[in-house]
């Protein structure tokens, strides 16, 4: 534990934002002027510091880089009409920065270090915050080990680092997305509920293959049956069959996610019936078919709200109902986006003001 956070701060001599363009934000290119980082040696976090984003030096035989310990996080901010900043449940991932970090054999982050590091940085980016509507400052906490060593066994030193920037859309259109068959995101007693920079790198090859056929994303399914389904590509995934927001249920495999979380809560405080359960690909062709499925999206930090406009499985290509018209995902897009920008009551305590 850290009783008082100490965090150097080092400001750059110019700030980059005059030559940024918020009219064109591409995910994950653009970064704020400041950047946050501790070190894990001899058992405690160590050199805490705010500092300007810049390049780094590590170890070339670092074990981040050979055997993938590397866990990360994704979470925003907002600004409000009255100028406020607000974070959105970074509680929540750091509970969950917490449990990756177990899973891949890392030390766990203490909470003031995540939060407060968090906040001061973004207290002194503050004006890379965007004010434009639809847009927020992407925060991404990471961890990485950094031990010089060849053996296959868990570093005994790590870096942790927080970067931000502005962002727009994740996806700038409806998903045409793919059940995939064959391929498998995560397995049973794996990884997949811990954010592992692994599970993304695995999901490159069967996500490139699925973009050469015209598709966006992929829906992943089980990796025993290639029946149930489990999430999206960068995202967990919904459907609303009959008027019932249906989800797959968290298991070992499929990642816990914040917006999912949030989604869910806000359906069951609207009355909603919501079902948690196994989702088999069955259903979800069978309800397309006999047009019961009204809506399919999905949810996550960096995409929010992402409808899913069209759904190719083994050579069919089927059309959901026009994104424009579907009742539920832009009803929980517009509430989540209001209670965000502080538009709307933040009646479940979600806003973290900075
Ligand atoms: C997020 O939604 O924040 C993610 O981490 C997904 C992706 C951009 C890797």
């Amino acid at each position: 534990m850290i009783d008082t956070l100490n965090i150097q701060v080092n400001k750059i001599l110019s700030s980059k934002i005059s030559q940024t363009n918020f009219n064109d934000l591409p995910f994950g290119k653009v970064f704020s002027d400041h950047m946050f980082m501790a070190d894990y040696q001899e058992g405690e976090w160590k050199n805490l510091q705010i500092m300007p984003y810049a390049e780094i030096s590590i170890n070339p035989a670092a074990s981040a880089l050979q055997y993938g310990q590397a866990i990360f996080e994704g979470i925003k901010a907002f600004r409000h009409a009255n100028g406020k900043i607000s974070i959105f449940r970074p509680f929540k991932n750091f509970e969950r920065f917490n449990i990756s970090a177990e899973r891949m054999v890392m030390p766990a982050v203490p909470e003031e270090l995540f939060i407060q590091g968090m906040s001061q940085l973004i207290n002194l980016d503050k004006d890379w915050v965007p004010s434009i509507e639809g847009q927020s400052l992407y925060i991404r906490p990471f961890m990485f080990a950094t031990e010089p060593v060849l053996g296959v066994h868990a570093s005994e030193t790590y870096k942790f680092i927080i970067l931000t920037g502005p962002t727009a859309a994740y996806y700038p259109k409806p998903l045409k997305v793919k059940i995939e068959l064959n391929y498998a995101r995560s397995v049973e007693g794996g990884i997949g509920y811990a954010k592992t920079a692994g599970n993304y790198g695995g999901s490159l090859y069967p996500t490139k293959l699925a973009q050469k056929e015209g598709f966006d994303q992929l829906i992943w399914t089980d990796s025993k049956s290639h029946t149930f389904i489990e999430e999206s590509g960068t995202t967990n995934i919904m459907f609303v069959i009959n008027d019932v927001l249906i989800t797959p249920s968290t298991r070992d495999t499929i990642l816990d996610g914040v917006t999912r979380n949030s989604i869910l809560e806000l359906a069951r405080a609207w009355g909603m019936p919501v079902e948690e359960r196994r989702v088999t690909v069955l259903e979800i062709v069978n309800a397309i078919k006999n047009k019961t499925l009204q809506d399919a999206f999905g949810a996550g930090t960096a995409a929010t709200v992402a409808h899913i406009a069209q759904i190719g499985h083994e050579g069919e290509l089927y059309t959901l109902p026009d994104p424009t018209g579907r009742k539920f995902s832009n009803k929980v897009a517009k509430a989540l986006s209001d209670i965000r920008y502080g538009i709307a009551d933040d009646k479940f305590g979600w806003n973290y003001l900075v």
